[in-house]
């Protein structure tokens, strides 16, 4: 009997031009949480998605379970006992959460019907593992992205799997929901369930990982057991030097002149944001802190015109402005770079080129009314390799980028565009260290040339490293402003939970 419930050796996949696994191996011991680590592009997904039956590898061996396998779709995986939560969740959203569940496997009772009263029942248990207390007969459609993701996660556990792959699972999740998942994991575990994790978030990495394997480009660096490991060593090994800082100096200037005024933004959805006022100056990072759940979103995409407004005045430059669409937005030079890239923000089949100019396409028109090519093929490009965006053309389907390089492509969409105010939702969801560094980089730039930038996001340390000011909010209501000196830990989350009462959720 081998000790381990997965072997792949030698693993090679080929993708005009990118050789994206280079003699890959990874060895997965049952009842234990096996960490893949690696920079944006490193081959991480490829590498699942072979073993998933997604991709069909070049070359190498797989050995599950004792047996050669290699499967040609994923129902043959998940049948064999893999399952896999997948980085870019792809639910059908006019279906409801217990037929995504249950999708090409549902139960049949009498004369072959589909049995929904079971599905439905048995999604609700699904649903109250990972935390989940809704109506399985719910659109997905009418669910929040920590929500859906919860969902993934709940179907991945139904299958009854020998090994469950985690793909970036906790990229969208509440902290709350952070910890059912790491639970719901230690019980995976308890039944000898062998789990492949993948995340950026290193914190999450050296808490619950029993190994850590890290790739880089293509290609195998090492495996270690996690308590021989810290931060500095897996970040030398993911991008084969010493990263010394996270963020870069800061080199902006704040200006006291006032950019953007919101006064009293208020939602007609009672439990939405009310009463937000705040001031944004010109060359400021205001970073906006809150648990999932503050509304801080919501309130920003009323800014750019995605929701309609109760009350509430907004002026640019000193001038009262109405949004009431996102044309309105841009026409004041706002920009939105949102946090749900899949939905909100890529076209999936086309080019690096389409998607990084769609918002500035008005730039481009020349004479006649015709598009300047040429023009737009060198504003992306710049702004494509300023980002160092991973990808062998321009030319590309942003489909098949990894997910933090599709992101890159978003930032250079707006860089394009040239806002004045560029308001960013949790803009380095899913990027690797070294690529953080570039965009705050690239943040800080763009403030010290005189744009005012608003930054949402969850990740505390990027709060504190990265903002000039930071406004906190609370369900939905602003609960204070922070100046960077000032600034802790412990003073942003007490003004993230400070209009809870009773069951407080957070650190
Ligand atoms: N379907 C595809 N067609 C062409 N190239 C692809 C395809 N899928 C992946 N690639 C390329 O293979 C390389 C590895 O990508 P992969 O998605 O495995 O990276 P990753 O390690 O998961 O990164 P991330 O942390 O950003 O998710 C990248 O250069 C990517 O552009
Ligand atoms: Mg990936």
């Amino acid at each position: 009997m081998s000790d381990y419930i997965l072997e792949m050796t030698n693993i090679t996949k080929t993708f005009p031009g990118v050789k994206a696994l280079d003699n890959v191996t990874f060895k997965l011991r049952p009842g234990t949480v096996h960490a893949l680590m690696g920079e944006n592009g490193a081959g991480k997904s490829t590498l699942m998605k072979c073993l998933f039956g997604i991709y069909h590898r070049d070359g190498g061996k797989i050995i599950f379970d004792g047996k050669e396998v290699d499967f040609k779709e994923s129902k043959e995986a998940i049948d064999a006992g893999i399952s896999m939560i997948h980085q870019e969740l792809q639910p059908i959203r006019m279906m409801t959460i217990a037929e995504n569940v249950f999708l090409g496997n549902y139960p049949l009772g009498k004369f072959n019907l589909v049995d929904h009263a079971k599905m439905n029942e048995e999604t609700k248990t699904l649903l109250n593992e990972v935390g989940l207390y809704i109506d399985p007969k719910t659109l997905l459609n009418e669910l929040t992205v920590s929500q859906m993701q919860s969902v993934e996660i709940a179907k991945a556990i139904s299958h009854n799997a020998k090994i469950v792959i985690m793909d970036e699972p906790t990229s969208s999740l509440t902290s709350s929901e952070v910890e059912k998942l790491f639970e719901i994991i230690d019980s995976l575990k308890a039944k000898n369930i062998g789990i492949i994790y993948i995340s950026h978030k290193m914190d999450e990495i050296l808490r619950i990982s029993d190994d850590i394997s890290i790739m880089r480009d293509g290609q195998y660096v090492g495996t270690w057991p996690a308590s021989e490991m810290t931060t500095a060593k897996i970040i030398q090994n993911m991008v084969g030097r010493e990263l010394t800082s996270l963020f870069p100096p800061k080199t902006n200037v704040v200006s006291d002149e006032v950019i953007l005024r919101v006064d009293g933004l208020t939602s007609p959805n009672p439990l939405s944001f009310k009463d937000a006022s705040f001031e944004l100056y010109k060359g400021e990072v205001l970073g906006i802190g809150g648990l999932v759940g503050a509304q801080r979103t919501e309130l920003m995409e009323a800014l750019y015109g995605l929701r309609v407004l109760e009350r509430g005045e907004i002026s640019v430059h000193g001038q009262p402005v109405t949004i009431k669409k996102p044309a309105d937005a841009i026409a004041n030079k706002i920009a939105l770079v949102t946090e749900d890239r899949r939905y909100n923000g890529i076209f999936g089949v086309l080019s690096i080129t389409d998607n990084a100019s769609i918002a500035a396409l008005k730039q481009y028109v020349g004479g006649f009314g015709l598009l300047n090519e040429q023009k737009m093929n060198e504003v992306v490009d710049s702004n494509v390799s300023r980002l160092r965006v991973k990808t062998p053309s321009n030319k590309t389907q942003i489909g098949s980028l990894s997910g933090g390089n599709q992101q890159k492509v978003i930032l250079a969409r707006w860089l394009a565009n040239n806002p004045d105010i560029l308001i960013l939702d949790e803009p380095t969801r899913g990027i690797d260290v070294g690529a953080k560094y570039e965009i705050y980089q690239i943040i800080n730039n763009l403030a010290a040339e005189g744009k005012a930038i608003i930054m949402i996001t969850s990740e505390m340390s990027e709060l504190l490293g990265v903002s000039d000011r930071i406004m906190v909010m609370c369900e939905g209501r602003v609960s204070g402003f922070l100046d960077r000196d000032e600034a802790t830990q412990e003073s942003v989350m007490t003004l993230a939970t400070k209009f809870m009462v009773g069951e407080q959720e957070g650190e």
